[in-house]
């Protein structure tokens, strides 16, 4: 049996969209990219959604009409470059604090601890789709007057204490990339209550134009195309029947996982809905007798796939170490998490079956 890591969404209704966009002839700005964004708006209970290219152009984007250019913005090294890559694009500068060990999250108390006059804004990342611990990351932001910029790249669908991750006054930004739990291919959005940000959001997605050759800001090419938004059309109606695989999927692999002594999950806290991008364990190499690689191994020989998310922190990444004054020990939960996590298959197209072999393995590889 061959068990993919991850496996874009595709369907007929997909396939169907995106051929009437072709034979529309319209294959950018169009209607398709302006319902898409009325019904992930809808979707997520918020205001606005705003279609840009990518995560990584929704990020750069909020964090410029942020103006945290010259100033300090407080994000977790424990994530995929992009989060930590567009703070210095806008002219800032990341200040990194350590996560949770167990959940992976941004540790709220090194959050507080972070805030200096140069603090400009806080961004957390929802990690694999589990919500930072908001209520307390808000504290410190209203305490001190800060912007709050969410990574939610990883969490469409998820929800703390009830809400959406997405219906804020302030920024969401959320990835629509191939893997990502609804995806078109490459993509992204923002989403915001604030009217007047969403539609400078707007300009400056397509080279800062109001109107037509209308130039008012210094904008971008990050347009969403509409064959990309015909993809994700199809998806948003869907999202949550998506999700729910992934967290049945979860939670079957996590039943069996419990009693594998060698495997710790990212532990979920209460009053989330984490809806799973990734499922992702630590290792113990101790109980497991044996390394994280030849670990992979064995699952790799099972033609069971696995990924590393992350295997290097961003403040140790050659361009940071060469740029920043970072060293080993100065993060050591998210260090140490680079060192032991693995990713398994969570994906929504994954059967019963499929699950029941992961977990079949796992035992078969662990149990001593
Ligand atoms: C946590 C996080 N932030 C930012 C991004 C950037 O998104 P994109 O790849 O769509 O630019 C990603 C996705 O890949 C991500 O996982």
């Amino acid at each position: 049996m061959k068990v993919r890591i991850a496996q874009p969404y595709h369907d007929k209704g997909i396939e169907k969209s995106v051929l009437s966009v072709l034979r529309s002839g319209r294959l950018v700005s169009g209607p398709v990219v302006e319902s898409f964004e009325e019904e992930i708006a809808k979707y997520l209970g918020v205001k606005n959604a705003v279609a840009v290219n990518s995560g990584t152009a929704a990020l750069h984007l909020c964090l410029l009409a942020s103006k945290t250019s010259g100033r300090e913005v407080i994000t977790t090294p424990f994530s995929f470059a992009a989060t930590a890559n567009t703070v210095i694009q806008a002219g800032a500068t990341p200040v990194f604090v350590d996560v949770n060990p167990e959940t992976f999250n941004i540790d709220p108390q090194q959050v507080e601890k972070a805030v200096t006059s140069r603090t400009v804004a806080i961004e957390p990342v929802h990690v694999f789709g589990q919500p930072a611990e908001m209520k307390a990351i808000r504290e410190s932001a209203e305490k001190h007057g800060l912007r709050m910029i969410e990574d939610a790249a990883e969490a469409i669908g998820a929800e703390y204490n009830g809400k959406k991750i997405g219906d804020t006054d302030e920024f969401a930004c959320f990835s629509t990339y191939a893997t990502k739990n609804l995806h078109t291919g490459e993509g992204g959005f923002i989403t915001t209550n604030n009217d007047e940000a969403a539609a400078t959001f707007k300009t400056l997605r397509s080279q800062g134009q109001k109107s037509k050759y209308l130039h008012v800001n210094l904008g971008y090419n990050y347009r969403l195309t509409e064959i990309a938004a015909a993809i994700g059309m199809v998806q948003i109606k869907k999202i949550d029947q998506l999700n729910q695989r992934r967290i049945e999927n979860a939670n079957r692999l996590t039943s069996k996982i419990r009693d594998l002594p060698a495997l710790t999950p990212q532990a979920v806290i209460p009053n989330v809905k984490h809806i799973y991008y990734q499922y992702t364990v630590r290792i113990d190499n101790e109980k497991a007798g044996m390394s994280r690689e030849e670990f992979r191994k064995k699952l790799a020989v099972a033609g069971i796939e696995t990924d590393i998310h992350w295997p290097k922190p961003i403040h140790l990444q050659p361009w940071y170490r060469e740029n920043f004054q970072y060293t080993p020990g100065m993060f050591p939960h998210a260090e140490e998490l680079a060192d032991t996590v693995v990713s398994l298959p969570v994906h929504s197209s994954l059967t019963k079956e499929q699950i029941g072999y992961i977990s079949d393995n796992l035992h078969a590889i662990l149990d001593r």
